[in-house]
């Protein structure tokens, strides 16, 4: 076989077989296809298109291109949840305690990464003492007694989306929905999901701005999973505006703890109960999504949810006493309120932005070097619809240094106000079940 002619052929849009994926996919891990190869061929794609068999086949050959995790010794259906990020998601967070209490295992391998806040790791490094630096038999075992562990990222996965991914970052092909369904799906493989549910977010917050191109990646990633034996579910959800009321580290694990007792905002409890009733439905641990959801409900009625975080904290040196206490929690040394400038009602909170305001404060990373400072970041006083008058606290800032000046514009920059009704925006666009 010669790279050559398989980007001929993909440029004349002919399908390619598997064995011709394998090929381009060992060839380009192992160096043996050059970047300018794969370049050329990532364009083809990116023009062309793949088909159904096509992404399963390259999502399955970059899953075998490195490490996959081996989870068959813990019990059950081993279910991940996958978001295409947003800002101030602590669904992670509830999530986890919330289906791990209804007996769904959740063996989360988890990254610290860069954005407004940190990963789920750094967020839970805000609870004194807790760590992920456990071993593989520990990890294990804790998920089969606890039905939840987290444990930091390790070994060689899938090298050949971390090379591809890089280069098609330099050569204007990552907006393209087969190369970004087979990326995602391939991570989620090779980190043991038997099957994966989706938050394929949508809005200005979100890497896919429309419903309908979001529509289209969560259906590419449906396909690819349910053609390579994982049970894959989606949703599209809105991240036109952050997610509950905090951005930053300390403070979405204070909301997590809320939510998982019943007290969350609204929207981080719909989409945790959405979510986690299909994770507890692909588990087979419920005959319906229907009833999966009652199940939930319950657990956090009945403090089994709240008790699940406590446990799992504890079982990896955290203080669990902060469920209890989340005044315990890192705090910052100042607090201060955005005021509102006019009376009207909440038009826009434009999610991104306000993200990277959170980061200004230093909530998350901008290189991989920098600190991340746990008790920083932002609250939410009011979302879109809000009716708010003159002098009102939009928002309200965490910080530890006294001026926050870039803070506050960029936020009064991105949060507008308008003289009229405004509706609340959609949480949950479409469900992808099948
Ligand atoms: N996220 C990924 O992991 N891969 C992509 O290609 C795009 C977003
Ligand atoms: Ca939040």
């Amino acid at each position: 076989m010669r790279m050559v002619d398989l980007i001929e052929k993909k440029r004349d849009g002919f399908e390619l077989s598997t064995e011709e994926i394998n090929f381009i996919i060992n060839g380009y891990t192992d160096g043996s296809i050059p970047d300018y190869q794969m370049s050329a061929l990532a364009m083809a794609i990116y023009f062309n298109g793949m088909g159904e068999k096509e992404r399963a086949d390259l999502t399955m050959a970059m899953v075998h291109s490195g490490d996959t995790i081996d989870l068959s010794e813990i019990e059950g259906i081993k279910v991940d949840k996958h978001s295409t990020g947003g800002v101030g998601d602590t669904t992670t967070l509830v999530l986890g305690p919330l289906v791990a209490a209804v007996g769904v295992p959740v063996a989360k391998m988890s990254g610290r990464g860069l954005g407004h806040t940190g990963g789920t790791i750094d967020k839970l490094e805000a609870v004194e003492g807790f760590h992920v630096e456990i071993e593989n038999e520990e990890f294990i075992n804790l998920v089969n007694k606890n039905k939840i562990a987290v444990i930091g990222q390790s070994g060689n996965l899938t090298p050949a989306d971390k090379k591809l991914y890089a280069l098609r970052d330099v050569t204007a092909t990552v907006d393209n929905i087969a190369l970004i369904a087979s990326s995602i799906m391939s991570k989620k493989i090779a980190a043991g999901a038997d099957a994966i549910v989706l938050d394929v977010k949508t809005g200005a917050g979100a890497f896919m701005k429309t419903v309908e191109d979001s529509e289209q990646l969560a259906k590419a990633m449906v396909s690819i999973g349910n053609n390579v034996g994982r049970n894959t579910m989606a949703i599209i959800s809105d991240m036109s505006q952050p997610l509950g009321f905090a951005i930053g580290n300390a403070l979405e694990v204070k909301e997590a703890i809320d939510t998982l007792k019943g007290e969350g905002p609204e929207d981080l409890t719909e989409l945790s109960l959405t979510l986690g009733s299909y994770m507890v439905y692909l588990a087979k641990k419920a005959e319906s999504i229907e009833s999966a959801r009652t199940m939930l409900k319950q657990a956090i009625k009945d403090g089994s949810a709240l008790a699940s975080f406590k446990t799992f904290l504890e079982a990896q040196g955290g203080d669990g006493t902060i469920v209890d206490n989340p005044e315990k929690l890192p705090k910052a040394q100042y607090t201060f309120e955005l005021e509102a400038k006019e009376d009207g009602y909440v038009s826009t909170i434009v999610a991104d932005e306000v993200g990277t305001a959170a980061m200004l404060l230093g909530a998350g990373r901008a290189t991989k070097e920098s600190e991340i400072d746990l008790a920083v970041g932002l609250m939410l006083n009011k979302k879109i619809g809000d009716s708010v008058v003159k002098g009102e606290s939009l928002v309200t800032i965490y910080s530890n240094f006294e001026d926050v000046s870039a803070v506050k514009e960029k936020l009064y920059a991105n949060i507008t106000i308008s003289s009229e009704r405004v509706e609340k925006p959609t949480l949950i666009y479409k469900q992808i079940t099948e």
